[in-house]
């Protein structure tokens, strides 16, 4: 999808470098010179070592973190402060333990002053998208690992956003119903393609997912080794995807890249 008239792309990190402060000592310096664009309608899924700083990188596209060097541009406009046009769907489950699904996705526009009424009546449409109709009046306990996803991501598209930032949104679930995750995520993109940022560890779920996979370093001071154009047609059904020769080639080349930085992410991390 062409990128919106004169706006530049979605989301532009140019020589991102972040460092922490650690209190006395040397700074950390999780990430550095990190450049990656996203265009508008662009699904890019980031696969890295654990702890190389992916996180840190969608905090960054979020406004949540300033870098110590280089600059963050958001459809062509450099970011201060939060932004506004992203959604953000966090690597941990971000549900309020005491409000049932619906008003869990009603919240998404509460916060942005929708009158609860209206908020309700549209989350339990969304509810609906996400396959959940029945499950409106559950609280979050209620509700099974995948299920409690469903509402996330409810909570974050019903907004709009032009910008889905996402963290492992599946990491915990089976591979079973990652596969369902990942279809449903597709058939709710592909409605009106917003630019993707995906984090993952899992590579298959990154190639079936995206149009673009980019790789980074072990940390620290991590960096984006590799970025690949997937080829694979769309619509895609992930399990049918996966079968494909071309799918298979592609995850070769990757893993032959990305191998060495998972064994030495474990070595420095103690495996997360
Ligand atoms: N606020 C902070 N202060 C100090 N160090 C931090 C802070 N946040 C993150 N780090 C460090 O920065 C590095 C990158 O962290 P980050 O959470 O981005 O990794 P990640 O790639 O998302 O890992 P995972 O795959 O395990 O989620 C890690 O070494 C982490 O310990
Ligand atoms: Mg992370």
């Amino acid at each position: 999808m062409p990128a919106r008239e004169g706006r530049g792309a979605a989301v532009a990190l140019r020589d991102v470098t972040i460092s922490f402060r650690l209190g006395g000592t040397a700074d950390f310096t999780a990430v550095e010179a990190a450049s990656l664009t996203v265009e508008d309608g662009e699904f890019v899924a980031i696969v890295g070592p654990t702890g190389c700083g992916k996180s840190t990188l969608l905090n960054v596209a979020a406004g949540l973190l300033t870098p110590s060097a280089g600059s963050a541009e958001i459809f062509g406009a450099p970011l201060a402060g939060l932004n506004p046009d992203a959604g953000y769907l966090f690597q941990a489950d971000a549900l309020f333990p005491w409000k049932t699904a619906v008003e869990n996705v009603a919240i998404g526009l509460e916060v942005v002053g929708v009158a609860s009424a209206e908020a309700r009546a549209r989350a339990k449409e969304w509810l609906g998208r996400v396959g959940l109709a029945p499950f409106a009046g559950r609280y979050p306990h209620m509700l099974s690992g995948g299920q409690r996803k469903r509402v996330g991501l409810a909570q974050v598209l019903i907004r709009d956003p032009k910008i889905l930032l996402m963290d492992e949104p599946f990491g915990p679930l089976d591979a079973q119903t990652r596969q369902i995750m990942g279809n449903l995520l597709l058939e709710l993109w592909s409605a009106d393609r917003k630019a993707v940022m995906f984090v993952t560890h899992d590579l298959e779920e990154a190639i079936a997912l995206s149009d673009r996979v980019v790789i980074m370093s072990a940390g620290p001071a991590a960096r984006i080794i590799g970025d690949w154009r997937v080829p694979l047609p769309r619509p895609r059904d992930i399990g049918e995807v996966k079968l494909d020769e071309a799918f298979h080639v592609l995850h070769r080349d990757i893993w032959a890249k990305l191998k060495d930085e998972v064994l030495k992410g474990y070595a420095r991390t103690g495996g997360g």
